[in-house]
């Protein structure tokens, strides 16, 4: 009886599964569809190649501000039900910087809740840096917390299953079907029924390296480029440096000079990366990766169609590169829709 379809198994699809068993809704009443599982890697397929931690990357309207409040003071929820920080969700200091100071919302938003805030003095900021704060932030071991919230759910009664789907129709798997949940990122772009022209690839590319020395996040935000260096959290030391923002670009192959570009950004933005590297100057390369960005012109869609007699599609997709931190956010959002006319809840 799956009267809740989910399609598309990224962080946007778990945060919403999750989010429904939140609202009390039977899990054995909830299937996820979708062509990629946590575990599988594709260029269409975001969630694994995220850095990934709560940054400042995403815009200043309200909405987007309410998605990511929501996500960082809920994500202890989560990482409580998964079992503690050993899931891959775990707290580390992030020093952020701007090249132009972030607007009054912003900054007003971020202060209101952020843990441990407080703003850099202008003294300590690289040439060139406008402002900076530190906070306490969320860091997630992608690839590893996505495959532990599918093995959450899953053992909750959640059914998941492999299909690529051609039309939207073909997510009403059973008479009974009566909301399904569009998570499908970037296939938005060309799934049958409403092609969503708005919807394009944001490319980065990013490197991993051994770095046990370092326990902090450091980003720089320019006009035209980002420069992070994030920690994955419980995975034998690996650091996360990027990055690129390269819009409406589907390549998935990576590249040399980029690599060099953002090990050269990184070591300049924090030298100890190398200072205090125990191998010397010699960086230990792990992997490299390029990631397709879920982006939307008009930003996240959620929104709730009709399409038959109490059968409904709520949307929410469009997370670019902020999937994680604002995430459960928009879960919240989605699921309220869902369930609004919904006289039960
Ligand atoms: C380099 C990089 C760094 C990033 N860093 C961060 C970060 O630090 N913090 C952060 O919050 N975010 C970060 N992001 C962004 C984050 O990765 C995305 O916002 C997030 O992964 C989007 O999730 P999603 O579930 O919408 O899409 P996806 O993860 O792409 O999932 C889409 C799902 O839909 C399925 N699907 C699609 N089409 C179909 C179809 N036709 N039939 C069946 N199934 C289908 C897929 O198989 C998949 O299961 C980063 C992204 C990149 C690329
Ligand atoms: C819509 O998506 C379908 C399925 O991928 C594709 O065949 C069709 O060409 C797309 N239409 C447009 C207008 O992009
Ligand atoms: C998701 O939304 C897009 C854009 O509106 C549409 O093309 C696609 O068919 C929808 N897919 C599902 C599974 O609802
Ligand atoms: C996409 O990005 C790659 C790497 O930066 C670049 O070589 C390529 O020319 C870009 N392609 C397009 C269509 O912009």
């Amino acid at each position: 009886m799956s009267e809740y379809v989910v399609a598309g198994c990224g962080i946007i699809g778990l945060y919403t599964t999750f989010h429904l068993l939140d609202r009390g809704i039977d899990p054995k009443k909830i299937t996820v569809l979708a062509q990629h599982f946590p575990g599988d890697e594709s260029i269409n397929y975001a969630s694994p190649y995220a850095g990934g931690d709560f940054s400042c990357i995403t815009d200043d309207d309200p909405k987007t501000l309410f998605y990511d409040q929501y996500t960082y003071t809920n994500l202890k929820k989560i990482q409580k039900a998964l079992g503690g920080p050993a899931c891959g969700l775990d707290r580390y200091t992030s020093t952020e910087y701007w090249d132009i100071k972030p607007s009054k919302e912003k900054i007003d938003s971020l202060a209101s809740y952020l843990d441990e805030y407080k703003v850099i003095s202008p003294a300590k900021y690289p040439k060139g840096v406008q402002y900076g704060i530190q906070f306490k932030s969320w860091n997630f071991n992608c690839p590893y917390f996505l495959l532990n919230l599918k093995v959450y759910l899953e053992n909750n009664g959640v059914k998941f299953e492999k299909t690529i789907l051609t039309h939207i129709t073909q997510a009403f798997i059973s008479s009974h079907t009566k909301i399904i949940f569009n998570c499908t990122g970037l296939g938005s772009h060309s799934l049958g029924g409403v092609n969503d022209s708005n919807v394009y690839p944001t490319r980065g590319q990013v490197v991993v390296v051994k770095a046990p020395h370092i326990t902090e996040n450091v980003m720089r935000w320019g006009d035209d480029y980002a420069t992070y260096i994030i920690k994955r959290p419980y995975s034998n030391d690996q650091l996360i440096l990027g990055g690129y923002m390269q819009k409406d670009n589907w390549t998935a192959d990576t590249f040399k000079d980029e690599t060099e570009d953002i090990i050269s950004r990184t070591t300049k933005l924090f030298p100890k990366i190398i200072d205090k590297n125990p191998n010397g100057d010699k960086l230990e390369i792990l992997r490299v990766v390029a990631g397709l960005r879920p982006s939307r012109h008009g930003g996240v869609r959620i929104e709730k169609e009709v399409v038959g007699h109490n059968k409904f599609v709520v949307h929410n997709y469009g997370a670019s590169g902020y999937g994680y931190q604002a995430g459960f956010g928009m879960a919240y959002d989605a699921v309220r829709l869902a369930l609004i006319n919904d006289t039960k809840f």
